[in-house]
Parts: structure tokens; sequence; C-alpha cells
């Protein structure tokens, strides 16, 4: 029997500081949230739940599918337990089978021989189950995932294929872009809601707004792109289903007020192109404006955005009068919230106002403190 009729094991992948937000994702879309180890938070579902998940996750990374757990500190361990498992029931005779490997506090660290033993043992129980020779390896991808943490080794199937991510909406570059993950990550724990105003003073290819307008529209961030596990032979993925009704999921004609700004009109314009391939451009005002003309007629707002900083078109000394222009800005801004992420260290002080928290982020590999600036919120109307 093939593992995927059955209920799997999920393992959801998520950049370090996101866990709760992955957590608040899943168990709005249904699932229970295990608690977060090392990136990874777990539930169980369906290959149908595998796509639901893998379309309208906003935060993870990738999604895994654990195939098995146990324990190994020798690689004669490692290959028996391996050459113990039933691949035939996950992988086809022609199966491409490639072994990624990570290892943390564990007798085993050497990756790529951690990555050729687990390789050597899945083809050899392959050609044994299989009564074959030789594997051609002709046939779709299979990412299976060895993964070491203080002895534990934890061996899964990567279904993505590249990161969640690249939801496809953004083709054209600009410098130092945020992470649609990432940027979702932070809108979803801000203040922000779909009923207030939103702006990104330094809006460079447009994902913040980008992804603020397709959570507000409810569209599922990775409709439109391939994973890696539709490949599989003979698996029933049913993801036109799960597309159709993530489709169906999408409201359209809200009133935003979603602005981006930049200085670039380039970044501009590719923010536009951006933002009419995603389907928000109508639910987002794009314009040039340098950051120190910003100014709003409305009382309460949000400004989240990540300033330039590391990317090195400017010196401290100008990212500094540049964060202390943010500062003039925000403080005429009465009763508004700012979400900042930089890595630049002095971020308080050019801004001239302590953050009411701060918390630490990654976009990429760059370590970044997000600042956060909280106004009073608007009294609802009764
Ligand atoms: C780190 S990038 C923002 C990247 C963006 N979040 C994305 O995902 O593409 C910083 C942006 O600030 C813009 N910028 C620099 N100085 C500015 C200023 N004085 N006013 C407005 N925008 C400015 C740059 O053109 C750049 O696009």
């Amino acid at each position: 029997m093939s593992i995927f009729d059955g209920q799997l094991h999920i393992n959801v992948s998520v950049a370090s500081g996101s866990e709760q937000v992955v957590k608040r994702e899943l168990i709005s879309l249904g699932y229970e949230a295990g608690p977060a180890n090392y990136g990874r938070v777990s539930t169980t579902g369906s290959i149908y739940d595998l796509g639901r998940l893998s379309v309208n996750l906003r935060t993870a990374n990738r999604i895994y599918i654990v195939l098995s757990q146990f324990v190994a500190s020798t690689f004669d361990e490692l290959y028996d337990r391996l050459t113990e498992m039933s691949w035939r029931d996950i992988l086809p005779s022609d199966a491409k089978v490639v072994t990624l490997a990570k290892s943390v506090k564990s007798e085993l660290y050497a990756l790529s021989s951690i990555q050729s033993v687990s390789k050597k043992a899945i083809v050899d129980r392959l050609k044994e189950q299989y009564h074959l020779i030789s594997l051609d390896e002709s046939g779709p991808l299979y990412t299976i995932e060895v993964s070491i943490v203080e002895d534990r080794v934890t061996v899964s199937l990567d279904t993505s294929g590249s990161s969640l991510n690249k939801r496809g909406y953004r083709d054209l570059s600009v410098k130092a872009p945020l992470r649609e993950t990432l940027a979702s990550s932070i809108i979803l724990s801000s203040v922000w809601r779909e009923d207030r105003v939103l702006i990104d003073p330094f809006c460079g290819s447009g994902t913040i707004p980008i992804e603020a307008a397709m959570i507000a529209t409810h569209r599922a961030p990775n409709i439109h792109r391939d994973f890696e596990y539709l490949s599989y032979r003979g698996v029933d993925t049913q993801i036109d289903r799960v597309r159709q009704e993530a489709q169906d999921n999408i409201v359209e004609d809200r009133e935003l007020r979603i602005s981006g700004f930049d200085i670039d009109q380039n970044c501009i314009s590719i923010a536009m192109h951006h933002a009419r391939r995603a389907g928000v451009d109508r639910y987002i005002h794009f314009q040039r404006q340098d950051v120190r003309e910003l100014s709003s007629r409305y009382k309460h707002g949000v400004i989240i955005t990540n300033p330039p900083y590391g990317e090195r078109l400017l010196t401290d000394k100008q990212v500094h009068a540049l964060y202390k222009e943010v500062g003039r800005v925000y403080r005429s801004l009465e009763e508004w919230s700012m979400y900042l992420l930089t890595a630049y260290p002095y971020t308080e002080e050019a801004i001239g106002i302590g953050a009411v928290k701060k918390q630490t982020l990654y976009n990429s590999e760059m370590r970044c403190t997000l600042y956060k600036y909280l106004g009073s919120p608007p009294k609802r109307e009764k």
C-alpha cells in the first residue's frame, strides 16, 4: 500500500521567529499544530491536506512528510534502520532519489557521508524490493531529507521543491527584496487589519503591500505554483480540488487602503508589475515618493517596512540621517503604529524613540531586528 493513501505525518518548516505565526495559520485552517522544534511544526493530514497546506500557508518555507524517526549514532545503524524501511511503498522503481543531510549536536555530523550512506541504503532496499540489479533513476524526483538532532534521525520527503516563499508573482528583481514569507509573517503578527490604512514607504519590489492585499482578499499565496510532490508517480494529489477551493475563497471588491512608496521609479514600476501578476494591483496605490514627504490625512494607520540597510547602497552616516527622517515623519503621524525591519544597529537612536518591542528575524541569511512602535488603535464604531 502506498503511504500517500493514508494519514501523513506532516512537518512544516518555518524561519526562526515565525513559529507562532505558522501555528496560528495551521489552526485557522483547521489543523492541529504541535510544538515548534528546530524550526519545524508538526501536524497530520491526508494528501489532500498536504495540498491545502502547500497552497494556503503564507509563512511556511517547506512542507515535509515524515517517513520514519529512529536513533542512530553510527553509520551502520543509520544504514540498517534505513534499509528496514519499505521504500517500495513510497518510491517507484525509476525514482530519481536525492538525499539531503542535516545534523545538530549528533555523533554523525559529516553531512556528505550521511547523504551518501542514506542514498546507498535507499537504493539497496529498492533494488531488493523491486528485484532489480540496478536503478536507472529516470523517473520523478524525490528529495529525501535525513535530519539528525541529538542522534535522533528524522527521515522526510521534501514535498515542496523550490521554497514556498517563491509564490511566482515576483519575476523581476530589485536590490535586497524581502522574502514573501517573512513579509506575510510580519503583517500577520502586526496590528494591521484589512479595514486599516497600511503604508510601506520603502516598498522596493512591492512585497509588503502585495502580501497584505493577498491576505485581505483571502488569496492563497501558492495557488498558481507547482510543488515537487505533484510529479510523484501514481499519487492522486487532488490538487485541482484544492486550487478550486482556494479560488472560490477569494473575496474581491474590498475597500482597501494599502500604499507603497519608493524613491526609485524603477522599483515602483516593478512593484506595479508584481501586483498585477499577483492579481491585487487594483487594491494598492503605488507612487514614487521620498520618505521625507510622507504624510497622511488619516489619524490612525500602520507602517510596515524594511528601509535600506546592508545592501551597500548607503553609508552608515546616510542610513542614520535617513532613519532620523523616518523618526521625524513617524512622530508627525499622530496615532500610527510602525514595524520596521532592519539590520542597522542604531535604529532606535536614529528614530529618536525606543521601540515597544524588538524581535530578531532572518531575511534569508541576514540577521535583522523588527522594531515595533505602537500607536493607539482607532475606536470601533458601535
Ligand atoms: C531594502 S529595500 C526594500 C525592499 C522591499 N521590501 C522588497 O521586498 O522589494 C529599500 C528600498 O528603499 C528605497 N529607498 C531608499 N531611500 C529612500 C527614500 N529616501 N525614500 C523612499 N524610498 C527609499 C530603495 O529604493 C529600496 O527600494
